[in-house]
């Protein structure tokens, strides 16, 4: 969602805005802005576009300033024009307010507004709070009053912060199921949406809580409780991702940089300390019914889990999509919700969460980002290590999650005795291949990927088609592939094919099937008889497969051989090969790779 970035100190806050909300992009890029404070006077520069195009054309490191605040948006309320465009002022030009979150009450506070003459600019929920403290601040001569008065009045959800001309030297900021966080340096304070507002100039950090609100200057900060207006003493936490692994590093874009730190990442998952995992095995195995849940590419790490939980220790655990779990699952004392989410800040799947901790669930994660709201929240955490993922499409985080999960179902496996040790230790040794496995697909297969998605960029419709742990694998690359390369893209286990779907073959649809090794014989037959069905109606048919004597063309009409591996890795190894796929038809369709369009990364609003 929206991205917030503002500092307080010594140095031109304009420049370090922008690296800021740069760095933020991916949370958000439909339009951005900037306030400035210069001799006690508020300067607002905004626009829509990136913010780099933003901050040339408006040529805004020209304006020096020791304060500021700064935001990149993803529409929520209004189209995206400049009036709609954060930061938001007050009529008086005293206030500066920038928000991320919906403030669900905003059209009685706007009506009872306008009643009292206050003239609005934008159609957004985000004004109200401009003029609200210009109203507030004129009973208390107090800026601190008249912030608590707004945030007291408002509903809805919201990251805010806010500078004024009256003290010109401080930075207020307050959130509610947004994230915000403060960065903590020598004489420079920072807030931002999430650590990349600042990782560059200070690790520490200190993350705000809901019913928290804080000041910053230049030398010191405090943060209170909004009920009791006490200070809270918070922890500092030091931010563990190297600023480096932010940057691009040489790819031309962070989705393929992000594609290519899988092996490491896969090693990173593999080497988490054990007796978290284990910690959280003992709660899959106590409780009476555990549900596996994420939303978008998450949703599909928690199906490919329920795969694997169920193959290897016999387990049927549901997965539910998180913005439906509240309608379907029933949940107790005795039930587990375990969750899988990339920022750890999802709506979706923070609200399903907190119903479940309400009914008095047991809770625990796998989430890539420390600090965030899903990892605090949850009983039990694993932190899977990943570093930062700046591309909006999920690729590195969800294929390591994939990881924590099998070795999770295969510690339950061997708590069960469902498997033996012997075949444990065999399993774990198949997952410690796959980063080199990984690693050698990607330097000798992405040149013919390449040229491959390159061919069939035209292609308008794709049926991917998956059985059994294949399907949740078919799902997510027709994901990457609608994401990123906006073409149509349909996920389907291939059973299902001839109940309905097989009447689309024709020359304008063409399918992708993950054929399984046929070791694994009954899902490998039964895959190949949905490629029989295809080809029987002269349906195109690339088949990503593992059998060099396939090399058939009767069979498939392009087919893609991979190394022979194990079956337990076979679906992780073809998953790469999906979100390959997808990066090179987007880049032949010459498409925003890391910043498609209408998405953004952390989805924080309902
Ligand atoms: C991934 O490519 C998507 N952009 C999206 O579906 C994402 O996975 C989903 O919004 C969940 O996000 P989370 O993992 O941060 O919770």
């Amino acid at each position: 969602m929206c991205g917030i970035s503002g500092a307080v100190g010594l140095k031109n806050i304009s420049e370090l805005l922008f690296e800021g909300i740069r760095n933020l992009e991916y949370r958000g890029y439909d339009s951005c802005g900037v306030a400035l404070i210069n001799k006690s006077r508020l300067l607002i520069k905004k626009d829509i576009g990136g913010v780099e195009e933003f901050y040339r054309k408006h040529n805004v490191l020209q304006h020096k300033s020791k304060i500021g605040i700064a935001h990149t948006r993803w529409a929520t309320h209004g189209k995206v024009t400049q009036e709609n465009t954060h930061p938001f002022t007050s009529r008086d030009g005293n206030f500066a307010v920038v928000h991320n979150g919906i403030i669900s009450n905003y059209r009685p506070l706007k009506a009872q507004l306008q009643k009292e003459g206050f003239k609005f600019s934008s159609e957004t929920d985000t004004e109200v709070l401009a003029h609200l403290l210009e109203k507030f601040y004129k009973r208390s001569r107090n800026v601190e009053k008249a912030f608590l008065k707004m945030l007291n009045l408002i509903e809805g959800t919201y990251a805010i912060a806010l500078i004024s001309s009256y003290l010109p030297e401080q930075i207020f900021c307050a959130k509610k199921e947004s994230p915000l966080m403060l960065g903590i340096g020598d004489e420079i304070k920072f807030v931002g949406s999430d650590f990349n507002a600042f990782i560059d100039h200070t690790k520490n950090a200190v993350i705000l809580d809901d019913g928290e609100y804080a000041i910053l200057s230049r030398d010191t900060y405090v943060v209170k409780d909004l009920l009791s207006k006490e200070e809270v003493t918070k922890p500092i936490t030091k931010i563990e991702w190297d600023s480096e692994t932010s940057k691009k590093g040489g790819y031309p874009h962070y989705m393929l940089k992000e594609i290519y730190e899988q092996p490491q990442t896969i090693s990173n998952a593999l080497d988490l300390e054990e007796s978290g995992l284990d910690e959280i095995v003992d709660l899959f195995a106590e409780s009476e019914n555990s549900y596996l849940l994420g939303v978008g590419t998450t949703f599909y790490v928690a199906k490919y889990a329920k795969y694997v939980f169920s193959k290897l220790a016999q387990e049927f655990f549901p997965s539910i999509s998180s913005d439906e779990f509240m309608a379907l699952a029933i949940v107790n004392k005795e039930s587990l919700f375990f969750c899988a989410s990339q920022s750890g800040e999802t709506f979706d799947t923070l609200s399903a969460l907190k119903h479940a901790k309400l009914k008095g669930a047991r809770t625990a994660a796998v989430v890539n980002v420390m600090g965030s709201s899903i990892a605090r929240l949850v009983d039990k955490v694993v932190l899977q290590g990943s570093g930062p993922e700046i591309c909006v499409i999920s690729t590195k985080a969800a294929l390591s999650q994939m990881v924590v999960l099998t070795v999770l179902a295969m510690k339950l496996a061997l708590k069960k005795k469902v498997i033996t040790r012997k075949i444990y230790n065999q399993h774990l040794q198949s997952l410690r291949e796959l980063p080199e496995i990984i690693q050698g697909i990607l330097n000798e297969r992405s040149g013919f990927i390449h040229r491959l998605a390159h061919k069939y960029s035209g292609t308008r419709n794709w049926l991917y088609l998956g059985r059994g742990v294949y399907y949740p694998i078919a799902l997510e690359s027709a994901l990457k592939m609608k994401e990123v390369a906006y073409v149509h893209a349909e996920g389907m286990p291939g059973g299902f094919l001839k109940h309905g779907t097989l009447a689309m073959i024709d020359d304008d649809v063409s399918s992708i099937v993950f054929v399984p090794p046929p070791e694994d014989k009954v899902l490998y037959e039964a895959t190949m008889h949905s490629v029989e069905e295809i080809r029987a109606r002269s349906g195109f048919v690339l088949g990503i497969h593992f059998t060099e004597q396939g090399k058939n063309s009767d069979l498939y009409s392009e087919e893609l051989i991979l190394p022979k591996v194990p079956p337990l890795t076979a679906p992780l190894i073809q998953l790469v090969i999906g979100q390959l796929f997808a990066y090179f038809t987007a880049t032949s369709l010459k498409r925003n790779i890391d910043k498609p369009r209408s998405l953004a990364k952390s989805v924080t609003v309902a």
